[in-house]
């Protein structure tokens, strides 16, 4: 059974013995409830390391006073099994003492400037911060030589790179593509507040991108493009936080390779998706 480590002191003893054995480790940061779309980093790090740290913490310094922090499903002994049979060698459960000994007000924030002022940054102020910290905290704790991270949340993955580049963690980030259910909705741990109806409706986010992106392919602006997807998702009941067509930097769109994102909401729950795709309407002409 997969060995779960509550304690710092007991988790650098074990990746340290590792390391000395000349092992290479590899993370997988979570907050749990997990389902196969995080199964999939665990599958993802295999052949890039030697024994994989799967963590599980809801990080409270990441969601907004009005968000599902309280309500937010937590499954440990479920995640463990599952960590367990996915081949993870450590699950790492802190508590929130253990990740902000000095109480939350108090802690240390990370800040990534810049990328985190638009799109779910924008909309979640202060959100990107709380990951940004957390993860930082996570790279110290486990020391990993590779840490993987899902498409899923672009954005994030965006926010890491800067993270690790601009602090130097000797951290590679490995990340992951997007794992959808079989009628194409993405994975994720909200999905699991949607009642039956909205579920039916769910799958009309990734629609919208594949049709955002045949109409950008087919030569319609980018702008048209955004708005097409703005009203197909209002028409099945989403209320819309931002669709929008970026560089796969996020830098604004000027044609070529790019990625439509999404947020938006079906009554309380907000979903985020997105859709990366290469030379579309930009670079038609010739
Ligand atoms: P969480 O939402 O639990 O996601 C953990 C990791 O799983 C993230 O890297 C996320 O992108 C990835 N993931 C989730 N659903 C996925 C899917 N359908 N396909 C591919 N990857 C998927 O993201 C977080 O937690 C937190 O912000 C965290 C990084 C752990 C910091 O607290």
């Amino acid at each position: 059974m997969i060995d779960i480590v509550q304690d710092l002191d007991a988790l650098r003893a074990r990746v340290a013995g590792w390391k000395r054995e000349g092992l290479r480790v590899g993370l997988v940061p979570t907050m749990g409830n997990l389902h196969p779309g995080h199964y999939a980093l665990v599958e993802a790090l295999k052949p890039h390391v030697d024994r994989i740290v799967a963590s599980v913490f809801v990080n409270p310094t990441q969601f907004g006073p009005n968000e599902d922090f309280d309500r937010y499903p937590r499954t440990p002994e479920a995640d463990a099994r599952g960590l367990d049979a996915a081949g993870c060698d450590l699950l790492w459960l802190p508590s929130v003492e253990t990740m902000y000994p000095l109480g939350v007000a108090r802690t240390v924030t990370v800040r990534v400037p810049g990328i985190t002022s638009i799109l779910d940054g924008a909309h979640r102020p202060g959100h990107f911060d709380g990951v940004a910290t957390v993860v930082a905290r996570l790279f110290n704790q486990v020391q990993p030589d590779v840490a993987a991270f899902g498409r899923k949340d672009y954005q994030q993955v965006a926010v890491i790179r800067h993270l690790v580049a601009d602090l130097a963690f000797p951290v590679r980030i490995l990340p992951v593509a997007i794992s959808r259910e079989a009628d194409g909705l993405a994975r994720s741990s909200r999905n699991q507040y949607l009642d039956a109806e909205a579920r039916a409706r769910a799958p009309a986010l990734y629609r919208a991108l594949t049709s955002l992106r045949d109409a950008l392919q087919a030569g319609q602006s980018a702008a048209a493009a955004e708005t097409g997807a703005v009203e197909a998702l209002r028409a099945v009941g989403f209320e819309v936080d931002y669709v929008e067509v970026r560089a796969p930097d996020l830098a604004p769109y000027a044609g070529g390779d790019g990625v439509a994102l999404v947020a938006a909401r079906l009554g309380r729950t907000r979903l985020i998706d997105n859709l990366e795709f290469s030379s579309g309407a930009g670079d038609a002409a010739g």
